[in-house]
């Protein structure tokens, strides 16, 4: 077989074979194959397309580049969950203890932010001690004696995917359906669990822009996932303004305790409970949707949630005090309110620039070596139909470092939008993929 004669089948609108996809992913992960040829076989991709199949056949020899999780030693049915990236979305940290207080145990491989988008891993790092660095028999270990665990990828997790990754960013190729999809779903289905709940954002803030975008690419995972054997559910979901009330790190930990205390902002908390029901019935501990709701609301409000969280941070080596104690999460130096300029309503709140200024603060990173400040973010106070009167404050910038402040503030500034009649309701769910029949 030869690299050359696969790029030209693809470039002219041709199927690759299973053997062909197979050649080039295996001879890139050995580094056997350059830059040069994956990229022009990628860009031939991007505009050819993948059928179904052959999106298969790329996600299976992803996850056959690397290592395979295996959780057979954790009881139940293992539901992971995944959000294609947003703002403001801890939704993991609050599901994670949740759903492993439900009775579903959650053993959870996550991220770190870049560009406009938080990360899982950075956020749990605000709390004093708590590594995510675990072997994968500590990672087991803690999900066996608190239901959850929360840690970094190891570096043979769908090696494939990682070069192909970085091969994209650099030549403009992430934006495909099949190689989103893929790229995802490679890393999901090595990560062993059972089943899995997807949350994939449409929106200013996401990958994909229009709602029927959004849906086509949670089909196209959904299809994945089932077509191997890991039933998939994927929730369709709004991200054209950040979720909840906070952007940066430890902020946003203290609205995920706030959450699962059930005093948590109303979209953070309808969101987290939709994909929390997804995940109790996936994972066979409720039977239709109200059963499941009231399992999530009742473990919120007997604390039982909030004590697996607890449990969680002792494990992996964290002061569990911060929990009741919020003031023990980083804080930063200075407060700054921005103000209204006029009256009207928020028309909008655009999501990657809000995303874009809190980074700024040094909430996040442009390069995956930066620093980030996990105390530094943004407190929303006013979001999309909010009435404002001039004066008003719209948000709070926690900060450490005025030059930083003047810089994100500008940035903030500019991802506000008004109108004087109040602007018309999105919703925040937009679908439900691939949910089984019982309602
Ligand atoms: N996240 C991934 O892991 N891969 C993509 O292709 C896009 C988002
Ligand atoms: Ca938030």
């Amino acid at each position: 077989m030869r690299m050359v004669d696969i790029i030209k089948k693809k470039r002219d609108g041709g199927k690759l074979s299973k053997d062909e996809i197979e050649y080039f992913v295996e001879n890139y992960a050995r580094e056997d194959i350059p830059d040069y040829q994956a990229s022009a076989l990628l860009m031939a991709i991007f505009f050819q397309d993948m059928d179904d199949e052959e999106t298969v056949h790329l996600t299976e020899s992803m996850v056959h580049s690397g290592e395979t999780v295996d959780l057979s030693a954790i009881g139940g049915i293992k539901v992971d969950k995944h959000s294609t990236g947003g703002v403001g979305d801890t939704t993991t940290i609050i599901l994670g203890p949740l759903v492993a207080s439900c009775g579903v145990p959650v053993a959870k491989i996550s991220g770190r932010g870049l560009g406009h988008t938080g990360g899982t891993l950075d956020k749990l790092e605000s709390i004093d001690g708590l590594t995510v660095d675990l072997s994968i028999s500590e990672f087991i270990g803690c999900v066996k004696k608190a239901g959850v665990a929360v840690v970094g990828a190891t570096k043979d997790l769908a090696p494939a995917d990682k070069r192909l990754y970085s091969l994209r960013d650099v030549t403009a190729t992430v934006n495909n359906i099949s190689l989103i999809a893929s790229s995802i779903m490679s890393k999901k289905i090595a990560a062993g669990s059972d089943k899995i709940v997807l949350d994939v954002k449409k929106g200013q803030g996401a990958f994909m822009k229009s709602t029927e975008e959004a849906r086509e690419l949670a089909e196209a995972m959904t299809d994945i996932g089932n077509g191997m054997g890991k039933k998939t559910v994927a929730v369709v979901s709004n991200m054209d303004q950040p979720l909840g009330c906070t952007v940066g790190n430890s902020l946003e930990v203290k609205e995920a305790i706030r959450t699962l205390k059930g005093e948590g902002p109303e979209d953070l908390e309808e969101l987290c409970f939709s994909l929390g029901t997804q995940m109790l019935m996936l994972g066979g501990a409720a039977d239709d949707v109200s059963e499941a709701e009231e399992k999530l609301r009742s473990s919120m409000d007997d604390g039982s949630a909030l004590d697996t969280f607890e449990k969680m941070i002792e494990l992996q080596g964290g002061d569990p005090r911060c929990v009741d104690e919020l003031h023990l999460l980083p804080q930063a130096e200075y407060r700054e309110e921005i103000k209204a300029e006029r009256s009207g309503h928020v028309k909008k709140l655009n999501a990657r620039e809000v995303g874009r200024s809190a980074a700024l603060l040094g909430a996040g990173r442009e390069k995956k070596s930066d620093i980030i400040e996990l105390s530094a973010g943004i407190e929303l106070k006013k979001k999309i139909g909010d009435e404002v009167v001039e004066g008003d404050v719209l948000a709070v910038m926690h900060h450490n470092d005025k030059q930083k402040f003047e810089k994100g503030k500008k940035k903030l500034k500019g991802a506000y939008e008004f109108s004087v009649k109040e602007p018309k309701a999105e919703p925040l769910i937009y679908d439900i993929i691939g949910q089984e029949e019982k309602r």
